[in-house]
């Protein structure tokens, strides 16, 4: 079978690229241990001011008995809630989203924490901040003319100074 020569390069750079792109998929896997949500877990987004998990009164961080910490939280167009939540370094910290409108993304800037936030599903993730800062959580799905005004913040302290 005849193939052109430069036909042939480019099938060859086709072929690069792919495994480039095959590398950095399983490299950032396993390394920065960046994987797609699993949780399956649906909730009814118009209904959430009435869930057990989701009102308002019920959202932020808390402690479990395992050690680690659960927080709660809610995205709306355009923000979300609570505003400012503290955890601690050095521990694991399991994320629970819902949404009340439409998909966001969210993303911990600088961290692993991210996460699509797709309506009648709860989002959950599980990580560890291995270093005390403050870290600005955006919105990285288009929602809305807000959409860039759509931030909180994560503030990481030292495990001795956390209070659930
Ligand atoms: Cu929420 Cu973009």
């Amino acid at each position: 079978m005849h193939i052109d020569p430069s036909e042939r390069k480019w099938i060859y750079v086709v072929l690069a690229l792919s495994a480039i792109f095959l590398t950095v998929i399983v490299y950032t896997a396993v390394v920065y241990n960046a994987a797609p949500p699993s949780n399956v877990e649906t909730i009814d987004s118009a209904q959430l001011h009435l869930s057990e998990e989701f009102a308002e009164d019920r959202l932020g961080a808390r402690a479990m008995a395992d050690g680690s910490v659960r927080v709660t939280m809610v995205a709306a167009r355009y923000g979300f809630f609570p505003r400012n939540v503290t955890v601690p370094a050095a521990t694991p910290v399991t994320f629970r989203w819902a949404t009340l409108d439409v998909l966001h993304g969210v993303h911990a800037e600088g961290t692993n924490m991210a996460t699509m936030i797709v309506p009648g599903f709860v989002s959950q993730l599980r990580t560890v901040f291995p270093k005390p800062g403050v870290y600005q959580v955006i919105c990285n799905e288009f929602c809305g003319v807000g959409h860039d005004y759509m931030w909180s913040q994560l503030t990481v302290v030292p495990k001795a100074d956390w209070k659930g």
